[in-house]
């Protein structure tokens, strides 16, 4: 949506530059600077801090090491567990009562996501992240849905598949 109304925005810009009477030529390269400037804003739309893997969360978990290969096993563990106990309020692909989890290891840190399933209360009061995100899903709160860090680390697998 938004990234439409500014390109619309854009687009009515150039109308209105060709119309106050420059030339065919400047026009065309005032919009195609424009749309380099464009590409770049919606590049910026998702800002993901450079160092979000230095941002481990508030939890039990502290350090977690990904191997190269993803563990088929876990993460079909993970899966498991993700769809009876999650998709109440997340879909893997789409934002939904909270967001999709697809590429959240590419902006959080695993062991940022198995302190968020594991103290989820703890990390909503205290984790900037967190408290953000709270603010955006309307403060609907992510629970406490009892699992093990075993579990948790397997949904992290699972994770590492979407
Ligand atoms: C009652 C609804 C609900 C359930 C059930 C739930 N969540 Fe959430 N979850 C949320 C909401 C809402 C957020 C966004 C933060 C907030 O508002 O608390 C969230 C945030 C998250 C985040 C951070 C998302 C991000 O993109 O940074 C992760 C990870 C997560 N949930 C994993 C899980 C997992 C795994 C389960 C199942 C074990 C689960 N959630 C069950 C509602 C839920």
């Amino acid at each position: 949506m938004k990234k439409s109304a500014f390109l619309a925005s854009l687009f009515g810009m150039s109308l209105l530059l060709a119309c106050s009477g420059g030339s065919t030529e400047q026009t065309e390269k005032i919009v195609a600077s424009e749309s380099s400037t464009a590409a770049k804003v919606v590049k910026e739309e998702a800002p993901v801090s450079e160092d979000f893997m230095s941002d481990k969360g508030i939890g039990p978990v502290t350090a977690v090491v990904l191997d190269e290969a993803v563990n088929q096993e876990m993460a079909k563990k993970g899966e498991e567990l993700y769809n009876q106990m999650c998709t109440a309020c997340h879909k893997p692909d789409v934002n939904f009562i909270g967001p999709a989890q697809k590429g959240i290891l590419s902006r959080r840190s695993p062991e940022w996501v198995m302190n968020m399933i594991l103290n989820p209360q703890e990390m909503l009061e205290k984790n900037e992240y967190a408290k953000n995100l709270l603010k955006e899903y309307k403060n609907v709160p992510m629970t406490n849905q009892g699992l093990s860090r075993e579990q948790a680390r397997e949904i992290v697998e699972y994770f590492r598949t979407l």
